[in-house]
């Protein structure tokens, strides 16, 4: 499969028509933004790491019943994916307090939650991606009541799949962003990216941040980090293919 035409290129990723209508080739980028796009870094290595990591991720979901964009991997970098329209939300599953949750709500990090939470976010750059309910998602047509259900679930059973799998590596998953689309039959899957980038994931042991808020707060090691995340994946059974 060649690709064809640019045809959006976003902060992380650059998307392509191909020859096929139903597909797309995605191109993952060493760029990193953090804070809207305010921050601005590149992460040498971080492209082909987030692609490997996300598609090995997406596999081990559809094995487990889940459905995604996950087509075929072309190369490092590139990944052949099914065309969604992509419902403009971010839904992001939180295990542990941390980031934006810690700061709205005046908490410190690392609670443990006895139960996840989903949060939904209009995904609107201009906007700063403001954090809304599913009365708002469904007031601003955003996604009708059964989809926003079905992607409640999907999220939740995601988080399940995605907890065991790192616990297994040795990685505590602490909260991570989704993004879904319609197929052309209205169906939902699970689209974008599952990486360090979309991920938190701290060393269970040691409590050691491997993931993109070492860029986000200049702790340092961001390289280090995105390749010792990609060892612990590749040194777990599980996600081989
Ligand atoms: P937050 O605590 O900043 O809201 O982030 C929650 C999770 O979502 C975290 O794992 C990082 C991820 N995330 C993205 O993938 N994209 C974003 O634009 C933001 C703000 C967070």
């Amino acid at each position: 499969m060649e690709k064809a035409r640019l045809i959006y290129e976003g902060k992380a990723k650059k998307v392509f028509a191909t020859g096929d209508e139903t597909l797309l080739i995605v191109s993952y980028k060493d760029d990193a933004t953090a804070f809207n796009g305010q921050k601005r870094g590149t992460i040498a290595g971080k492209g082909v790491i987030n692609n490997r990591m996300s598609n090995a991720l997406m596999r081990l979901l559809e094995k487990k019943g889940v459905p995604t964009h996950f087509v075929k991997e072309l190369n490092d970098r590139e990944t052949l994916v099914k065309k969604v329209a992509i419902v403009p939300l971010e839904v992001i599953v939180r295990n542990i307090s941390a980031g934006s949750f810690s700061v709205r709500y005046g908490v410190e990090e690392g609670i443990v939650f006895s139960a996840p939470t989903v949060e939904f976010s209009y995904k609107n750059d201009a906007l700063g991606d403001p954090l809304l309910n599913e009365d708002h998602a469904l007031a601003l047509g955003l996604a009708d009541r059964k989809e926003l259900e079905e992607i409640r679930t999907y999220a939740l059973t995601i988080d399940r799949i995605l907890q065991g799998f790192w616990l297994s590596c040795g990685v505590t998953l602490v909260d991570f962003k989704l993004e879904f689309g319609r197929l052309p039959d209205g169906s939902i899957i699970l689209a974008d990216e599952i990486s360090p980038d979309t991920c938190r994931l701290w060393d269970s042991a040691t409590g050691k941040k491997l993931d993109k808020d070492r860029f986000r707060r200049d702790l340092g090691g961001v390289e280090d980090a995105y390749r010792e995340i990609m060892e612990r994946l590749e040194q777990n059974p599980e996600a081989a293919e």
